[in-house]
């Protein structure tokens, strides 16, 4: 789909770019029009009708004979958090030979980043910026979920999010809608490989459509207040790269839009959605939030909650049992809402049927596949490159990383360090603890002549079980407490020692759904430390491991090395240890901006310049906060390397470019060190005027390149014009409208760190119909002498 998006954007003449949008949907096949014909309205009612099986640390926990005369009985369409083969051949047994129609049954879970063996977390994956492998990550993901039965996943989870208070920026791909919609495409395509029907493909869902990412104060599930130019060309645009990539389903997001709930939504569900996109996929609201539009106070009763759902266009009601009870009621009062609860039907069984669940209902749940698809060792070393390529080196003061040989004393302190469940990340599916390779024994091992001791520095204690969510695998807040022994066992390891591995950070269970903070930095036990161990004088490397971007200014300012390594999932420590022996060159880079201090959120590298643009001289009235400086802790696309890179010959290809045109921007980047390494060529570009202000920076390409030592590379990034629009929301209920005028390129190391600058020109006004950010920018490297 997406080559004949570009085919169309090259062919088209005149202006008007990339109107072949979205294709038509397609009709219900046949076999489902057949099927819709012979349902009584009870068993449409039961396929819109998703039931929780167990939740993920209690999995298939509901399945009992109640479940199982309610699914001969045609009231389910559909489980989740049920798995394993065997179980789902049972409960599909029953749907497919004892129910009247016999219509398979979807299981759904949060397979969010691995089922078993563990990736890292979608923001680390992110911090990867490399799409290839993000998409194997969730094809094995696919293929391990499938094994154990499942054919529907709730993720990728696409959420712009440029506020770290916010829990969930764990799982997405950070703040940039370039980035997301890129890294959505990647994962749609892994999770449902070349065809649903193949028993390895999942049905990919994009969640939670939209504007999740912008709850008020980061607060989880609170109202998004954003204008129509936001929601455009910031939040939407990543849903729009996931219609293209073809996602089998969507969720809707609890939140409301000024005012109007998500979940029963029909200008963006139905209008854009549906209408504007084409898009024919499964719709799912999120958990239990049908009847939750009662406290949105946008129904007054259960049943007007289902009928505004249904008008709003959820075709599946997750967890709410709310479709169920009142759908019939509903209908029976306005019958006008029976030809929507037939679209709904449809959805549900075309997801089906896309599935091949008619044809091969238990293809996927096979008990032989799914004890040899688990955690394999090919699995295991993709989980181990993934780890690698997901970690940033933040610093490194005096080239203190890699470890050197001559470090022979090393205090390991933190009781992040061996925290291997905290590695395991939010949304663990079935990720297992004990099939973490933790740090510290792994440091012993990739460091044979050197003594590692380990001193926990303050304890750890379980604190009240806080709100299990459906994420909540026995979720416990932890408490950071400071102990006086503890902390002086660290300080006296510190100085026994001749390099220290500071690892702090956050408990896993401090992101992730409904963890919004006000305050992220670190605890105050882990700030005691932290200075305690600076106090020394030692050299410090800190670990980093965590959800969300901190606020850590004094840590930042004092210790000469940082290392952000996220959680990495089951190859964490190896992970962790072929990047501080200097085996493999931190490649990462920051997917998300991070502040220096709670109150500094939300913030992004891409904001508008504004009257009075921020100046460091505070003697000036500008557009900043006075207790801090203007810039970001780190930048948005900032990370190290162990290597140097020198770019080099920015050449456009033109420097005047038509509406519907092409150009291409050339950099030769090099490798100056004796060390092989990666580099992250990032593209940015700016409007510098046009009829609304437009961002300073603004993400439009990049590219992972690997350069071994003195070694020169040629990228090319072939950007459209198209790219450059913005949203016009005053013509036609909007548009995306080129504007004639100046671009500037600017080609660098981060958001922050540009290299290279140059400008083109827009020749000729145009209007769009693709998201600018949606649009892919092609690029290609070749060596140069
Ligand atoms: C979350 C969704 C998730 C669902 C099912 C909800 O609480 O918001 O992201 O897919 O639970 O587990």
């Amino acid at each position: 789909m997406l080559r004949r998006i570009l085919v169309a954007l090259a062919c088209l003449s005149l202006s008007v770019v990339g109107a072949a949008v979205a294709q038509p949907a397609e009709q219900p096949s046949q076999r489902v029009r057949d099927l819709l014909g012979r349902m009584t309205l009870d068993e449409k009612i039961g396929q819109l009708n998703q039931v929780p099986g167990g939740r993920q640390r209690a999995l298939n926990s509901r399945l009992d004979a109640a479940a199982l005369d309610r699914v001969r009985r045609g009231e389910i369409g559909s489980f989740l958090h049920v798995a394993g083969a065997a179980q789902i051949r049972e409960l599909q047994r029953v749907a497919v030979v004892e129910s009247r129609l016999g219509v398979p049954l979807l299981f759904g879970m949060d397979v969010v980043h691995g089922y078993k063996t563990m990736f890292p977390v979608p923001l680390a994956l992110a911090a990867s910026w490399d799409p290839a492998l993000v998409e194997q990550t969730a094809r094995v993901a696919a293929v391990e979920a499938t094994a154990a039965g499942l054919n529907w996943t709730f993720s990728p989870m696409v959420d712009i999010a440029r506020d770290p208070r916010w829990g969930r920026v764990v799982e997405g791909a950070g703040e940039d809608p370039y980035l997301g919609s890129i890294l959505t495409t990647a994962q749609v395509r892994g999770y449902q490989g070349s065809s649903l029907a193949d028993t390895t493909s999942i049905l990919a869902t994009a969640k939670h459509f939209v504007g999740y990412g912008a709850a008020v104060g980061g607060r989880d599930y609170d109202s998004a207040d954003i204008t129509d130019r936001t929601l455009h060309e910031v939040y939407l645009p990543p849903f729009h790269a996931a219609v293209q990539a073809g996602a089998g389903s969507m969720m809707t997001a609890f939140n409301d839009i000024a005012g109007v709930p998500l979940t029963a939504h029909p200008a963006l569900v139905r209008g854009l959605l549906r209408g504007e996109w084409n898009y024919d996929g499964l719709i799912v609201s999120d958990w239990n939030a049908i009847p939750e539009l009662l406290n949105h106070g946008v129904a007054a009763t259960p049943r007007e909650a289902g009928a505004a759902a249904l008008r709003g266009g959820v075709d599946m009601d997750m967890a709410g049992n709310l479709y169920s009870a009142e759908l019939k009621g509903a209908i029976e009062a306005d019958p006008a809402l029976l030809p929507m609860l037939d679209e709904a039907v449809i959805a549900v069984l075309t997801a089906k049927e896309r599935l091949g669940l008619f044809d091969t209902p238990y293809g996927r749940a096979d008990p032989a596949r799914e004890a040899a698809a688990m955690l394999t060792p090919e699995h295991r070393a993709l989980a181990r490159e993934a780890a690698r390529r997901s970690i940033v080196l933040l610093k490194n003061d005096g080239d203190l990383l890699p470890i050197v040989a001559s470090a022979r004393r090393i205090a390991v302190i933190g009781a992040l360090a061996e925290d291997a469940n905290s590695s395991l990340g939010s949304w663990r599916a079935q990720g297992k603890v004990e099939d973490v390779r933790p740090l510290i024994p792994a440091l012993r091992e990739a460091l044979p002549q050197a003594t590692i001791t380990y001193a926990q520095g303050y304890r750890p204690e379980a604190a009240q079980a806080i709100a299990v969510t459906a994420s909540g695998e026995g979720a416990q807040a932890v408490h950071e407490v400071s102990d006086a022994e503890a902390l002086a066992a660290a300080v006296e390891a510190a100085r026994a020692s001749d390099l220290v591995l500071l690892v702090v950070g956050e408990h896993f269970d401090r992101s992730g759904e409904a963890r919004s903070y006000t305050d992220i930095g670190l605890s105050a036990a882990q700030d005691a430390l932290a200075a305690a161990v600076l106090d020394t004088g030692k050299p410090v490397v800190v670990i980093l491991m965590n959800g969300r971007p901190l606020a850590i200014p004094e840590l930042a300012e004092r210790a000469p090395a940082i290392l952000e390594t996220w959680f990495l999932g089951v190859e964490s420590g190896p992970a962790i240890a072929d990047v501080l022996t200097g085996r493999v060159s931190p490649g990462g880079r920051l997917p998300i901006s991070f502040p220096r201090a709670n109150g500094a959120a939300p913030l992004t590298y891409a904001h508008l310049p504004t009257g009075r643009p921020a100046a460091e001289d505070l003697v000036r009235d500008t557009a900043r906060y006075r207790d801090q400086p203007i810039t970001p802790l780190f930048a948005f696309g900032h990370g190290l390397s162990y290597a140097r890179f020198q770019y080099s010959d920015l050449l456009l290809s033109q420097t005047e470019v038509a509406a519907d045109g092409q150009i291409e921007v050339g950099v030769t980047v090099r490798n100056t060190s004796a060390i092989p390494a990666d580099e992250v060529v990032q593209l940015y570009v700016r409007d510098p005027v046009a009829a609304v202000s437009r961002p300073v920076q603004e993400l439009r390409g990049f590219r992972r390149v690997a350069l071994v030592p003195g070694q020169a590379k040629r990228v090319r990034f072939t950007l459209t014009p198209a790219q450059l629009a913005y949203w016009d929301g005053t013509v036609d209920g909007g548009r995306w409208r080129i504007q004639a005028g100046d671009i500037q390129v600017m080609v660098g190391a981060s958001s922050a760190d540009i290299r290279e600058r140059t400008t083109f020109t827009i020749t000729s006004d145009g209007v769009s119909a693709i998201p600018a950010t949606a649009i892919p920018t092609q690029s290609a490297e070749e060596p140069r002498p």
